[in-house]
């Protein structure tokens, strides 16, 4: 059986990118996976420490010594057969407790040297949510995105894949809200267009990643 571990790394809990990991979990659980969803924002934890114990050459390795609530998920990641992460950007880039994630997990896993710590192989599926429409997207984010997925590809070893669900509602009454950028009908009518075929390629990313 494959284990899956799905994380929601938005603060919210029940908005765009927590309701596409939940139908990344549903499509998981649907091919018979062993899963964990976890809400990153839970856990109590910080980017690296630059303790350096993970380089000690009489360390275990691999794996992050640091006590925190971030150690043992990066240990579960590891044992896993894929991580799907949804990811909110923030001002163009993954948000803090994502990239602090990303430090820790690629650091515990490379010495400074050739080779890795890190024998396995985790699969990987990225889902960006963001207000940008799809055209800045592909066109200004995808560069620094692809440095993200890459870092990743070479601590886990897998296959990398990604999505992006873009122009998202972000509140239910842009009345209440300086928000004066965005239309509140535009936005709701995409909502009810696009936002169907988001959650079923998430569906899908799970699905194929436990097949
Ligand atoms: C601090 C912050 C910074 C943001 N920066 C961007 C940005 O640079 N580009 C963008 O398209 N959306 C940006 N957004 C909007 C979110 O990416 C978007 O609303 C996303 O869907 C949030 O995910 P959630 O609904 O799961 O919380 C930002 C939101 C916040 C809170």
């Amino acid at each position: 059986m494959k284990k899956i571990i799905i994380i929601n790394a938005s603060p919210r809990k029940n908005w765009n990118t927590a309701q596409l990991m939940k139908e990344a979990l549903k499509g998981a659980e649907s091919a018979g996976a062993e899963t964990e969803y976890i809400d990153l924002y839970d856990l109590d934890f910080t980017g690296c420490r630059s303790c350096l114990v993970c380089k000690l050459k009489t360390g275990k390795h691999p794996g992050c010594a640091w006590k925190d609530d971030l150690s043992p998920l990066i240990d579960r990641i590891l044992a896993a057969d894929s991580v799907i992460i949804g990811i909110p950007i923030y001002y163009g880039e993954p948000p803090a407790q994502l990239r602090a994630l990303m430090e820790r997990l690629v650091f515990c896993t490379m010495p400074y040297g050739p080779g890795s710590y890190f024998s396995g192989k985790v699969n990987a599926g990225f889902v960006y949510t963001m207000n940008a429409p799809r055209k800045y997207y592909e066109d200004t984010l995808r560069p620094y995105l692809n440095n993200v997925e890459n870092l990743f590809k070479l601590a886990l070893h897998g296959e990398v894949r990604s999505y992006a669900s873009c122009d998202t509602l972000q509140v239910n009454d842009y009345s209440l809200y300086d928000m004066s950028w965005f239309s509140e009908s535009d936005k709701k009518q995409h909502r009810k267009e696009q936002f169907p075929s988001d959650l079923k390629e998430c569906f899908n990313m799970g699905a194929e990643l436990a097949a």
